[in-house]
């Protein structure tokens, strides 16, 4: 039912000598280069568990994208605002989050505001790809491309965390320093999750208001999900439920079979959710910016190449390898890509981020 054409196998048969490359030895492919990998205990203090992360870092140069950020992101009006508002939020936002943005910002002698809108900024403007899917054999892949409209910021600022709890990994993450929540992570042989934004520009005023509910911020509750659920549905159920401070896809890959799902989100609870049904032919979800139940628009699909890319490729021939290399694909994989990560909670050491550089970054 899923066989692919008769130019697939040719067309992989060529691709996968330069995937080699790309997974193998870091940065031996131009363009795709491993991030650091730093470890962070979740034993210290929250205040203090990102400064030996931090030190790695010129904390000059950490200050000036942080404030670049919030400059291209905040509109003005926004900052007085958040002035007034931070002291009253001390006692609504979320621990430790609160706490791990008190730390760096004493660091980098930023106000507190400041971090908290920097923290706030970044929810906004993911515009990516996820596909969760599983192979003949039964085995769950899930992957990602983060793409950002200022990504030549964010690739240098990239890492892989892994958090520490009693000696163990607890779960492992893809973030940027100084942003504490995750758009991307893995609890080890549990399950893993991406975010993708939905809804392009979403209103300050709303997100402001949700936050003086106590509505999580959308990386937030990816984090508290991979270090509080013990089951794929119980972090499905989480994802699913809590409210957020603005609308989200959440991708979600499990252990077993049929463990996959798209769930998509407004601020109070799921709109949708939308599992992988491998016995009627649905092995792999691919979801991007737009609801799974609508067309996307012509000048920005990266569905459908995805789409035709999976069907290529085929479920018995899917891996992390042919994952990374789907993800790799124009307009897939475009100039906004900041990292692509492929992941499977079964094979936890397996967790692969690559940075996507481009020659202006290096200037
Ligand atoms: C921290 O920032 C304040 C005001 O922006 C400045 O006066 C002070 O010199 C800075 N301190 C350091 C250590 O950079
Ligand atoms: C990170 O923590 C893991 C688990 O405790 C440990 O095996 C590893 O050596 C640590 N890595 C570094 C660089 O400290
Ligand atoms: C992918 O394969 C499925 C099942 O064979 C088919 O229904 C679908 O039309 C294909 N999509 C594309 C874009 O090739
Ligand atoms: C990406 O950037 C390159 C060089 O700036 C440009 O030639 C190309 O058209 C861009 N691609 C897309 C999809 O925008
Ligand atoms: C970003 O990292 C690349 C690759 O390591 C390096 O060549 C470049 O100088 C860095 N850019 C900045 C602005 O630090």
């Amino acid at each position: 039912m899923q066989a692919p054409g008769p130019l697939a196998r040719p067309w992989l048969a060529l691709l996968l000598p330069l995937l080699a490359g790309a997974l193998g030895s870091a940065g031996s492919l131009p363009g795709s280069l491993a991030p650091p990998r730093f470890n962070v205990s979740l034993d210290a203090a929250p205040e203090q568990r990102w400064l030996p992360v931090l030190r790695h870092y010129d904390p000059d140069l950490l200050r000036a994208t942080l404030q670049r950020v919030i400059r291209d992101r905040v509109p003005l009006w926004v900052y007085p605002l958040m002035r007034m508002a931070v002291e009253k939020l001390e006692r609504t936002l979320q621990q430790p989050y609160l706490d791990e943005i008190r730390g760096l910002c004493k660091v980098l002698n930023l106000s507190l505001d400041d971090c908290v809108l920097c923290n706030l900024a970044y929810e906004s403007s993911a515009f990516c790809t996820s596909i969760v899917a599983q192979d003949s054999r039964g085995h769950i892949f899930h992957g990602r491309n983060l793409d950002y409209d200022f990504g030549h910021m964010l690739r240098n600022l990239t890492v892989d965390v892994q958090f520490i709890r009693n000696g163990q990994i607890a779960y492992t993450g893809t973030t940027f320093v100084g942003y504490v929540g995750l758009w991307t992570g893995q609890s080890p042989h549990r399950f893993t999750i991406s975010g993708n934004e939905r809804d392009k520009g979403w209103l300050w005023e709303n997100v402001i208001a949700a936050l003086f509910q106590k509505h999580s911020l959308v990386s937030w509750l990816i984090r508290s999900t991979l270090s509080e659920s013990e089951t794929f549905e119980a972090a499905v159920f989480n994802l699913a439920n809590t409210p957020l401070i603005a609308n989200v896809y959440y991708i979600v890959g499990g252990m077993s079979p049929r463990e996959g799902v798209v769930i998509t989100r407004n601020r109070k609870g799921p709109e949708d959710i939308w599992p992988l049904e491998p016995l009627k032919g649905l092995w792999f979800l691919v979801e991007t910016n737009y609801d799974h139940w609508k067309q996307v628009p012509k000048k920005d699909d990266r569905r459908l190449p995805a789409i035709k890319a999976l069907n290529a490729t085929g479920q018995a021939d899917l891996s992390l390898e042919t994952l990374f290399q789907i993800l790799s694909i124009e307009p897939i994989k475009n100039n906004n890509t900041v990292y692509t990560t492929v992941m499977s909670a079964a094979y936890p050491d397996k967790y692969t981020t690559k940075i996507r550089f481009r020659k202006s970054d290096r200037k």
